[in-house]
């Protein structure tokens, strides 16, 4: 595996690969790499050589009170991994490649990035959308994988390659969990023993929407109340959001019978957890993928 410093560089490795025919598939990440990640990284080798992985803890997603100093590092381990994954190129470049003394331009995509997580974290998406450009532009993959962990940013990200015309596709891939249901996120090992257990409460609600879903119930209020229940029974979960949004808008959904996300946010003790399930009509039944 090679490792790419230099945003020149990367793009003259993407360059000659392209003019060789070859398909660039590309797995952006901020490192602390975990099973989440190496899924992205598996599908984009079934369609994809080379496979270009970015290690860049993107310090404009971060709010001022937010995590960005203390964000898990790892880059050995993440190194080691990917050797052993057989990525062909780790372009992890310093924060001064990325965005040098002059920075100014930010990428917005307008209604869908206030909402939800977005109004818990003001200026993220528009730090998130930025970064990818940013990295889009110098790796030029055809394809680019992303975690439906992260459902509000796949779907925003989604939104800029078709309202910029990318010439990248965005593919979305499902969430790796725990056997217990826990979604893996580099932020996990923050949690305690204790708060490790609870923090499963987020997976047990959206299972109970499931279950509710199965059983024929589509009244989205007494849905929410089934997701409520699971996460106001455990007393260390701090509920930020817990909401069914349309998939198109994200605006709070009305019925089932369009696409939709059911999304949690909440803090399990200093820890900000999120999750979600797609809710996908199909004929007159219901399909929760969680
Ligand atoms: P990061 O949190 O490192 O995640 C990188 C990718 O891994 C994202 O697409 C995310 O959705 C996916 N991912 C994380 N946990 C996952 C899980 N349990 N199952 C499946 N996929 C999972 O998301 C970011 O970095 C950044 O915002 C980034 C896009 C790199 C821009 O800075």
């Amino acid at each position: 595996m090679e490792i790419i410093r230099t945003v020149e560089w990367m793009k003259q490795v993407s360059r000659e690969a392209r003019a060789a025919e070859r398909i660039i598939g590309f797995v952006p990440t901020m490192g602390a790499l975990h099973e989440g990640h190496f899924s992205l990284i598996r599908e984009a080798q079934k369609q994809c050589a080379p496979v270009v992985v970015s290690i860049f803890v993107n310090p404009k997603q971060f709010g001022p009170a937010e995590d960005f100093q203390k964000y898990p590092r790892t880059f050995e381990a993440d190194q080691a991994a990917l050797e052993r994954l057989r990525v062909d190129y780790l372009f992890a470049p310093p924060p001064e490649e990325i965005y040098p003394k002059n920075f100014r331009t930010a990428v917005i995509v307008e209604g869908l990035s206030e909402r939800l997580e977005g109004r818990s974290r003001p200026g993220h998406f528009r730090g998130v959308a930025t970064v990818v450009l940013k990295l889009f532009e110098v790796v030029a993959p055809r394809f680019a994988y992303f975690g439906r962990k992260d459902a509000q940013q796949w779907r925003i990200i989604r939104q800029m390659a078709a309202d910029l015309n990318l010439d990248t596709q965005i593919v979305a891939c499902p969430i790796i969990r725990e056997p217990d249901g826990l979604a893996l996120s580099s932020r996990n090992r923050y949690l305690n023993e204790s708060e490790r257990r609870t923090a499963t409460a987020l997976y047990r609600s959206l299972d109970a929407l499931r279950r509710a879903i199965d059983s024929g119930e589509r009244d989205v209020t007494r849905l929410l109340a089934a997701m409520r229940r699971v996460l106001d029974a455990e007393a260390g979960v701090a509920v930020d959001y817990a909401e069914i949004a349309d998939l198109e808008t994200l605006e709070p959904a009305m019925s089932l019978r369009r696409p939709c996300l059911a999304l949690i946010a909440a803090k399990v003790g200093a820890t900000r957890l999120i999750d979600n399930a797609l809710i996908e009509p199909e004929g007159d039944a219901i399909r929760v993928t969680i």
